[in-house]
């Protein structure tokens, strides 16, 4: 049976809530009593998000924005205050990845786009965000980084470094803020089958999902479930001494 969280009024912040994890977990969130903040890139995807979840009866702020670009960010967040007077967890999930490709192979625009949106994205929310849980002295932030934060990546360099900057974001804003009660962090899934890997196998095609399961040493790929049991778990107010933490959800691999 699955483990209940209760997080009956707190108001929960997700990025990247159109597809994949994001969207997961605000249907997981919205379920254990959340009120929802939720942004995406992907507008109109968000939306439908939020409108499904309304209907079940949830209250939810909904923004299209890049998190990439502070105007929109800071938009987003200026109608989440409109709307609630306290931020009690935020989830840092907005991200894409890049064709395979050699380090030499990859172009500056290649870089701005991903480290638009898994570093810059981050960064700027996290500002938002700290800015809003110091006023409170609490909150728990958690980043979604991947394994490829910890380790290398071979064909996924830029991917790989924007995620290993999530960490240090991470770890840093965790050493400034623990003593304000505001947890920070991040959560590195390996690979799991939701539309950002699933685009990826099918670019690849052949054997890439045999090899990926082969490589992991549960001998399969993570379900989109399994991670965001994480992410309840770890910002649910019982688990509330884990702070910097890098908490891998990939049957092993980075152990390796
Ligand atoms: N799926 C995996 O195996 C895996 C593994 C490790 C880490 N991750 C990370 O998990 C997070 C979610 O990925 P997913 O697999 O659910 O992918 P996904 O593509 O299904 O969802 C990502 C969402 O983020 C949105 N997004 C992208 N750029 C954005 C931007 N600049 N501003 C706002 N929204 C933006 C997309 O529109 C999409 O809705 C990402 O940060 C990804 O790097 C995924």
């Amino acid at each position: 049976m699955r483990t209940r969280y209760d997080f009956d009024n707190q108001v929960v912040l997700i990025t990247g809530a159109g597809s994949g994890f994001g969207k997961l977990a605000a249907e997981r969130f919205a379920a254990a009593g959340a009120r929802l903040a939720l942004c995406d890139i992907d507008g109109k995807a968000v939306e439908v998000v939020a409108r499904q979840l309304e209907a079940a009866g949830a209250t939810v702020v909904v923004s299209a924005c890049d998190v990439g670009d502070p105007e929109q960010v800071a938009a987003f967040f200026a109608a989440v205050d409109a709307r609630f007077d306290r931020l009690d967890v935020a989830i840092n999930n907005a991200g894409v990845s890049h064709a395979k490709l050699r380090l030499h192979e990859t172009d500056l625009a290649m870089w701005e786009r991903v480290m638009g949106a898994n570093l810059r994205g981050v960064y700027l929310c996290l500002q938002q965000e700290l800015a809003r849980m110091v006023e409170r002295s609490s909150g728990a932030i958690l980043n979604v980084s991947s394994a490829a934060g910890i380790l290398g990546a071979p064909f996924l360099s830029l991917y790989s470094a924007s995620k290993h900057g999530v960490i240090g974001l991470t770890k840093s804003a965790a050493l400034e803020y623990g003593r304000k009660g505001i947890r920070v962090n991040a959560l590195c899934p390996a690979f799991t089958l939701t539309p950002l890997v699933q685009a990826s196998l099918d670019a690849a095609g052949g054997k890439s999902r045999t090899n990926l399961e082969v490589g992991n040493p549960m001998r399969r790929l993570g379900e989109m479930e399994e991670v965001v049991q994480a992410m309840l778990w770890a910002c649910c107010d019982d688990n509330s001494f884990m702070n910097g933490a890098v908490i891998p959800v990939d049957g092993g691999l980075a152990a390796g």
